[in-house]
């Protein structure tokens, strides 16, 4: 029996612009990616079993072909021709579900990681990446991790200058939303701002976390529905009052992030937070 557990972390996204859409029906965007501290835990086990399984600590999750991460083992197997017949997989889930912050494509991703190291595949991150565009968008970002800006579909990857230190508060507003929904939603929504995507990356370069800060930007808080907008704006000014650099919506939603430079300064703006949101998380950039 061969097993190995592999972190697999959520993003944020410092900024969210989306640029139109291609023919395929996927939106060409363009991101800056990060990924932060927070994480599930995938346990790859190869023994003995009959068939592919999957169980995970959360009763609602799908366990079946549905899985990101049973999808991510098949994708796997078809292009190194290895048999997953014999894997369980198990994921002990940390990362909110539907919060835009890639808990599902963490997953996926880390698969491919785990399967490429216990069965000593060799393959290079980048050949891992290439194999995740069949899994999703985020997945190939979600191999590499780190700073990254993401265009096209999120596949066309760049790495950029790591983050500054800081501390990033995570808060998730109590509802789900559907990427799919909000992607159609933002069709129909004539966009009044946009992110300084180029400034940002400068920022980034000059390691301006302020500078940083003041420019993240999500074009999908402009689709919100406005009730949830008035719950993401809410957190948004909790963390500024208590001393965030910038706060921001990540992805599609609706986890709100601030950044701080200080973790006490964080740690106290997550006892405020928690007293309403239970999903509230104190994390660093990884
Ligand atoms: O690729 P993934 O399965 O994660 O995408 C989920 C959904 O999000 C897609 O079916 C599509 O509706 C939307 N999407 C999009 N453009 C992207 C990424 C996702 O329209 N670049």
């Amino acid at each position: 029996m061969k097993t190995l557990t592999v972190p697999a972390y959520a993003k944020i996204n410092l900024s969210l612009d989306v640029l139109g859409k291609q023919e395929s029906g996927y939106h060409d965007l363009k991101m800056v990616m990060q990924s932060v501290s927070l994480c599930d835990r995938v346990t790859l086990t190869l023994d003995e079993a009959e068939t592919l399984t999957l169980s995970t600590n959360l009763g609602f999750l799908p366990v079946d072909e549905k899985n990101i991460a049973v999808i991510a083992a098949r994708a796997f197997a078809r292009h190194t021709g290895k048999s997953v017949e014999h894997l369980s997989i198990r994921i002990d889930k940390r990362i909110p579900v539907c919060a835009g912050t890639a808990g599902g494509s963490s997953d996926g991703a880390a698969v491919l990681r785990g399967l490429n190291e216990l069965m000593e595949t060799g393959l290079s991150l980048t050949e891992l990446a290439k194999i995740g565009e069949e899994v999703g968008s985020d997945v190939p970002y979600c191999v590499l991790g780190g700073t990254a800006l993401a265009e096209g579909r999120g596949e066309v990857l760049t790495p950029l200058t790591p983050l500054e230190p800081c501390h990033i508060l995570l808060c998730k507003p109590p509802f789900p939303i559907s990427t799919p929904e909000l992607f159609h939603a933002i069709d129909s929504v004539r966009l009044r701002c946009r992110p300084d995507t180029q400034g940002l990356m400068e920022a980034l370069e000059r390691k301006d976390l302020h500078g940083v800060a003041m420019r993240m930007f999500n074009v999908f808080e402009q689709a919100l529905q406005p009730k949830r907008l008035q719950t993401v704006e809410e957190i948004k000014n909790v963390m500024i009052q208590r001393g965030a650099l910038g706060a921001c919506m990540s992805g599609s939603g609706p986890t709100v992030f601030g950044i701080f430079r200080e973790q006490e300064t964080a740690q106290a703006a997550a006892n405020e937070l928690r007293q309403n949101y239970a999903d509230t998380f104190v994390t660093v950039p990884v």
